[in-house]
């Protein structure tokens, strides 16, 4: 297959943010965005998570397409429910995908390079298939709690405030142009960032 043909599957130029599907024996979901540049295609996995580890180890995971937020934010946290998993047979391995995606896209890695922080792979894609898609016009509601997504990534990483604030800009957005689901993950996503700020200022405290 093809790099130009990511195009029909929605992971076009720039950085495609998916969720990565993978571990044959326990299948786990995270958001990661994909960087597709000059029509090659790469993943970089920060060390210490889940998808670092199946990814390094089997070399091969799905990229799901999904315009779902609470399935982002319930990924960025904690895996997925089992319910939320199918699974594609490749090779006598079967490899998990994400079930109500838009698209899927199974890739192997190449190229694998490592540095102290992460890992970085060109990535392969091997097959692919797209599935019944409803149109979805922009809204900022969801854009903007992915992004919130990431900056609580970042603050867990880090403990640095500057991400609650900009944790709170996003969410304002959320509650103001999101539908019932962007605000939903709204709340997971401050739940989940209050037990993040107790481990936080706990590790602060011992300092
Ligand atoms: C939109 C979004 C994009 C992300 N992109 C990446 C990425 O490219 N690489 C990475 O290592 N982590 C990325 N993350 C962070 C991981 O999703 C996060 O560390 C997650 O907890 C990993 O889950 P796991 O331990 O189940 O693999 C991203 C998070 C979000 C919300």
């Amino acid at each position: 297959m093809e790099v130009s043909e990511l195009d029909k599957y929605g992971i076009c130029d720039g950085i495609s943010e998916i969720i990565v599907t993978c571990g044959i024996e326990n299948p786990n979901a995270a958001p990661i965005g994909l960087i597709r540049k000059d029509n090659r295609i790469f993943i970089r996995l920060y060390k210490g998570s889940t998808t670092y580890e199946n990814v390094k180890l089997e070399k091969i995971f799905a990229a799901n397409v999904t315009c779902d937020p609470l399935l982002f934010v319930k990924s960025t946290f904690s895996n997925l429910e089992d319910e939320n998993f199918k699974y594609h047979p490749l090779n006598s391995q079967n490899i998990p995908l994400l079930k109500n995606s838009v698209s899927s896209v199974i890739f192997r890695c190449e190229e694998i390079k490592h540095t102290e922080q992460a890992m970085t792979a060109e990535i392969i894609p091997i097959y692919a298939v797209a599935n019944y898609h409803r149109p979805k016009a922009i809204n900022r509601g969801l854009t903007a709690v992915i992004e919130a997504a990431i900056h609580a990534t970042r603050y867990e990483l880090t403990g640095i405030d500057k991400f609650l604030d900009l944790i709170d800009q996003c969410l304002e957005t959320t509650y103001k142009c999101g539908g019932q689901r962007e605000k939903d993950a709204a709340e997971i996503l401050l739940n989940e960032i209050g037990e993040i700020k107790k481990l936080v200022s706990g590790g602060k405290d011992t300092e």
